[in-house]
């Protein structure tokens, strides 16, 4: 019975010649105790059903509430209203489910904000807003595999568990069975004995395959990772999640420059893939974001719609530029001399603040920007050293509302130039060993980035949190659903 439901999507695209068909979906609205908009999630357009007054019991008609799941067959007839082509004329309705209206947490007539939304997770995708957002984040997941596998990348899944810290922040989940009430074997110096531990040593969630990726990368020449990341970072913003889904390829025989355009690339293929296939979806969040910038003052609006931009992104080259030349046009910027950061452009050498990095963007370049040559202070341990001392070829790319969405390098090949930087930042070279192996067989030059998902996901939909592209967040203090 249920495969022969046909999704509103595909029916809408056809034309009504009273075909006989079975839809199933959830209630949007029941008015004048006649039209049913229902919808099933293949697109935001409801079906219209109709049901003909004194056809069906009124027992029936008051379980068609919003929400409340139906199947209904009938025939597909011309619409005599305005406003869709074709009507549903109902035959059969059977209520698969009933739902209470009064009790359902989403009121759509009400405009349930964002935040509010949040909180009721579990209905979220039932709305327009979410469903757009999901349905293009799917399409962006589809094209990055697409990208990749056109490109005969290997797609390697590096371990979720890892006893080592990528990017040597110490922003680690720990994974352990050992009790938590003090009870936990000790060493002799009081401290934990992760020997007695399930995996016989001390784990953590991953911060990035990475690592792993790099040793698929100088056999297959060319891999990407596509999977979950964990930071136990304390940062409250619309840009951060505790679990976030990163994409990173890493390419043999590669340098930065290379690896940028790799990147480059790669960003414009899976927007054009999300335009060409969810521009329905698009255009719904473009005007969404429109009308929600009616409410902010005229300079806090965005100088392009969403889809303009987009478009605009696809068809224009990233700005390429050194991290040295950033810090010239930032110290001189009439943002630092009226002291309008928070952060003051102090001189070389400082890391960049999100507040810089926008202002590069939106301001000064208006446009995504490659950011290459970063200080070796400031960057990973595995980042290759460049031949003045000071910089490593490290690459962040920044997108307008967004800031930096991919961070990546050409790595340390030489194994001297790498056991050295590591012991200068107290990262152990003993239980990285499998790590310099490939530094000590047949190391090769080459580079890779990482890709921030939900960050990507945000720029393409134009929403302003990162908990709204994700379908069930974790932030700190929030691990709800
Ligand atoms: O710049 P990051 O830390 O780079 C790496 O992890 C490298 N191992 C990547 C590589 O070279 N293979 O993180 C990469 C990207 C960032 O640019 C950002 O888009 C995203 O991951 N990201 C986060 N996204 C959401 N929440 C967080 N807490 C994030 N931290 C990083
Ligand atoms: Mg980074």
């Amino acid at each position: 019975m249920f495969n022969k439901r046909v999704k509103i999507k595909e029916l809408l695209a056809q034309e009504p010649q009273h075909q006989e068909v079975t839809v199933m979906g959830w209630v949007r609205t029941f008015r004048n105790n006649q039209f049913i908009a229902l919808n099933d999630g293949s697109t935001n357009n409801n079906l219209q059903v109709v049901a003909e007054l004194g056809r069906f019991d009124e027992a029936l008609l008051r379980r068609i509430t919003s929400s409340a799941s139906l199947r209904v067959t009938g025939k597909i007839v011309p619409s005599l209203g305005k406003g869709q082509k074709m009507d549903l004329q109902a035959e059969t309705i059977e209520i698969l489910g009933d739902s209470d209206p009064d009790k359902y947490p989403i009121q759509l007539k009400n405009r349930p904000t964002l935040e509010y939304l949040r909180e009721v997770a579990h209905f979220r995708f039932r709305t327009n807003t979410f469903a757009a957002v999901f349905r293009v984040r799917h399409a962006l997941a589809f094209a990055v595999h697409k990208f990749f596998n056109e490109k005969g990348f290997v797609y390697l899944h590096t371990p979720i568990i890892t006893a080592s810290d990528a990017e040597g922040a110490g922003e680690m989940f720990r994974v352990t069975t050992l009790p938590v009430d003090g009870s936990a074997p000790r060493n002799e110096d009081n401290s934990i004995n992760f020997r007695e531990d399930f995996f016989g040593r001390s784990t953590n969630l991953t911060v990035s395959g990475q690592l792993e990726g790099e040793l698929g990368a100088t056999a297959f020449g060319e891999i990407y990772t596509f999977g979950p990341t964990f930071r136990a970072e304390n940062s409250n913003t619309a840009r951060h999640l505790a679990e976030f889904w990163m994409i990173e390829p890493e390419v043999a025989f590669n340098d930065l420059e290379d690896n940028a355009n790799l990147a480059e690339e790669f960003i414009k293929y899976i927007i054009r893939y999300a335009m060409e296939h969810n521009r329905e979806d698009l255009d719904f969040l473009s005007q969404r974001l429109a009308e929600e910038e009616k409410q902010l003052p005229q300079d806090k609006r965005s100088e392009m719609g969403l889809i303009e931009k987009l478009e605009f992104v696809i068809n224009n080259q990233f700005e390429r530029l050194t991290y040295t030349e950033a810090i010239e046009i930032l110290r001189e910027s009439n943002y630092n001399k009226k002291k309008k950061f928070q952060f003051p452009v102090t001189g070389w050498g400082m890391d960049l603040q999100s507040e810089h990095e926008r202002y590069l963007v939106e301001k000064h370049f208006k446009k995504p920007v490659i950011l290459m040559d970063y200080p070796k202070e400031i960057k990973a341990f595995y980042m290759r050293q460049n031949d003045d001392g000071k910089t490593v070829a490290a690459m962040d790319i920044l997108a307008p509302g967004i800031g930096e969405i991919v961070g990546g390098s050409q790595r340390e090949e030489r194994l001297d130039k790498l056991t050295e930087r590591m012991g200068e930042m107290d990262i152990p070279t003993e239980e990285l060993w499998w790590y310099l192996d490939t530094r000590r067989f047949g190391t090769v030059p080459h580079a890779g980035f990482g890709l921030g998902f939900e960050r990507m996901v945000q720029f393409v939909t134009g929403m302003g949190n990162i908990r709204d592209v994700i379908p069930f967040p974790r932030t700190p203090k929030s691990a709800e659903f």
